[in-house]
């Protein structure tokens, strides 16, 4: 897709941090913004600050019939979907044998089945268009593992990882981009209202190597990503070395990340 230009965009988890920075810097490049998300207000305030083209839908993503009620509203007030972005993710803590079974059901539904449901909804029109472009947020937590207080988060990134690849090699010949979005740490809500099991865990960062980003140049890096085709966006350029490092030596690695103190 060379221009985002009159590009009508679908942006899920818009009301806030990455979302809404890929919101702000779609819409100005020229795209039409439906943004969705559960947090109603967030998203009619975004939709105002983007003007008339921009359409404010409150979903669920984990409800089972959020994306054809995504796909309706886009289409009846665009008549097409250019861009699908699949960027809501939510956390959770605690220790593997603390979290319960419904904990990570409830993350699955969320950050998982929400990517298969939109890519049900979406994918047939993107396929029937001949064009368009899926954008999936995953995350560095996805690529390698630097934590074990978050499993069903990391689980869910790393399919979104193996979605996104079988998905690009499927769709790029068809003329339909992916790319796969791997933000490092970034300053949003995501932590304000995690749940914590068994007590918690002591926090374990991924190292001082990984600074904290604004938004705002993370979502001019997927704009970018959209117009150039490209796969990877990694927010930081440290998640290769951690990847190359890990490939080297995959016991050494883990021998490394056990001995990091957690903070
Ligand atoms: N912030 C980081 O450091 C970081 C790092 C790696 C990956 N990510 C990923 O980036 C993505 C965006 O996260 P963020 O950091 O901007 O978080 P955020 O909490 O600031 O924004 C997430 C948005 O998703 C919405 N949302 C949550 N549950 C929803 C649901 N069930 N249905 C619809 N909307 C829902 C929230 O209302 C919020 O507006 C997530 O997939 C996250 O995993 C973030």
């Amino acid at each position: 897709m060379d221009t985002l230009r009159d590009k009508v965009c679908v942006i899920t988890g818009a009301a806030s941090g990455i979302g809404r920075a890929i919101a702000h810097a779609l819409a100005d490049r020229g795209a039409h913004i439906v943004a969705v998300d559960l947090d109603d207000d967030g998203v009619r305030a975004l939709a105002d600050e983007l003007g008339t083209t921009a359409l404010a839908h409150r979903a669920d993503v984990s409800d089972p019939d959020a994306f054809q009620g995504v796909r309706t509203a886009t289409l009846q007030r665009f008549g097409r979907a250019d861009v699908v972005v699949n960027n809501v993710g939510v956390l959770t803590n605690g220790l593997p044998q603390d979290i319960p079974v419904a904990e990570w059901q409830r993350i699955l539904d969320i950050n998982l089945m929400s990517v298969v449901r939109s890519n049900a909804a979406f994918v047939p029109l993107l396929l029937e268009q001949g064009r368009g472009h899926l954008v999936n947020t995953a995350s560095f937590a996805g690529l390698f593992t630097y934590a074990y207080d978050r499993m069903p988060y990391a689980a869910t990134k790393a399919a979104i990882v193996q979605i996104s690849e079988g998905l690009a090699i499927y769709l790029r010949p068809k003329g339909i981009g992916v790319t796969l979005l791997c933000p490092g740490p970034v300053l949003t809500n995501i932590a304000a209202a995690v749940p914590t099991f068994g007590g918690g865990a002591p926090l374990r960062t991924p190292g001082e190597q990984f600074e904290l980003l604004d938004p705002a140049p993370v979502g001019e890096l997927v704009a970018d990503a959209i117009v150039r085709n490209r796969f990877f966006v990694p927010t930081h350029p440290q998640v290769v070395d951690e990847l190359r490092r890990r490939l080297d030596d995959w016991d050494a690695y883990i021998d490394y990340q056990i001995s990091r103190k957690p903070l």
